[in-house]
């Protein structure tokens, strides 16, 4: 009996991993099938949506070395692309398909962060009808806050600004004639 030819073995197990891939990362936010406009589409959709449809490019996140490094190899797997092409293709891929952020770097307000720092740290003593009941400016907050860490709340310096503004932004003064 012969051995499995080897590059059958790889192409397989290349579909495999693949399917698996693209159902991790498949982006429901798309309705249509086709590269995002922008400068560079043309040549995308001309030298890399040849081999395969443009899901494979859209369900993937690089930063730009990471597109650099996508585009040279596809280009050792065969897409005719130039050094003046590729710069303008990686440029075009990296705005679009870029590293999403996390929530760890700038997707959390200091209004979002100032909530679970009311949550942990003013709800200690006293339940939120005292804190929801005051209607304050931000200088009345900050006099408040500071008032409780005198009376015992443990609220950083670096904690205070996002608990005033989250106070601010949710029991700020109510507009007059309400
Ligand atoms: C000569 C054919 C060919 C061309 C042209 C081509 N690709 Fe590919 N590409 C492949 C093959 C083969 C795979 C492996 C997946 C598969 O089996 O379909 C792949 C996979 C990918 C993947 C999935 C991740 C990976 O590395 O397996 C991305 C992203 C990708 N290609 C981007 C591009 C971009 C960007 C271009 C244009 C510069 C391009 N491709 C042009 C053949 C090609
Ligand atoms: C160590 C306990 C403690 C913690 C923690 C605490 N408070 Fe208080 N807070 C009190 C006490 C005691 C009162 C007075 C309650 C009363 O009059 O029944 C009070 C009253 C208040 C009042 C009503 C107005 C006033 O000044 O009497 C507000 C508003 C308030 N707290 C907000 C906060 C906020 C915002 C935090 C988080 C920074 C916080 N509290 C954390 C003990 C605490």
């Amino acid at each position: 009996m012969s051995k499995p030819n080897a590059t059958f073995v790889k192409l397989a197990l290349a579909a495999l991993m693949l399917a698996a891939g693209v159902s991790l990362n498949w982006p429901t936010s798309y309705a249509s099938q086709d590269l995002p406009p922008g400068k560079g589409v043309e040549l995308a959709t001309a030298k890399c949506v040849t081999c395969h449809e443009a899901d494979l490019i859209r369900a993937q996140r690089l930063t730009k070395q990471g597109w650099t490094r996508e585009v040279e190899k596809m280009i050792r797997w065969g897409a005719s692309v130039n050094d003046a092409e590729k710069t303008i293709l990686v440029d075009y891929f990296s705005a679009h398909f870029g590293p999403r952020p996390t929530a760890a770097t700038n997707a959390v307000s200091s209004v979002e962060r100032g909530k679970s720092i009311f949550e942990d740290k003013c709800l200690v003593c006293h339940e939120i009808d005292l804190t929801a009941q005051q209607r304050l400016t931000k200088p009345g907050w900050t006099r408040e806050v500071e008032k409780m860490v005198r009376w015992g709340a443990s609220v950083t310096d670096a904690e205070k600004g996002p608990l005033v503004d989250y106070l601010f932004a949710t029991y700020g003064p109510r507009p007059l004639g309400k």
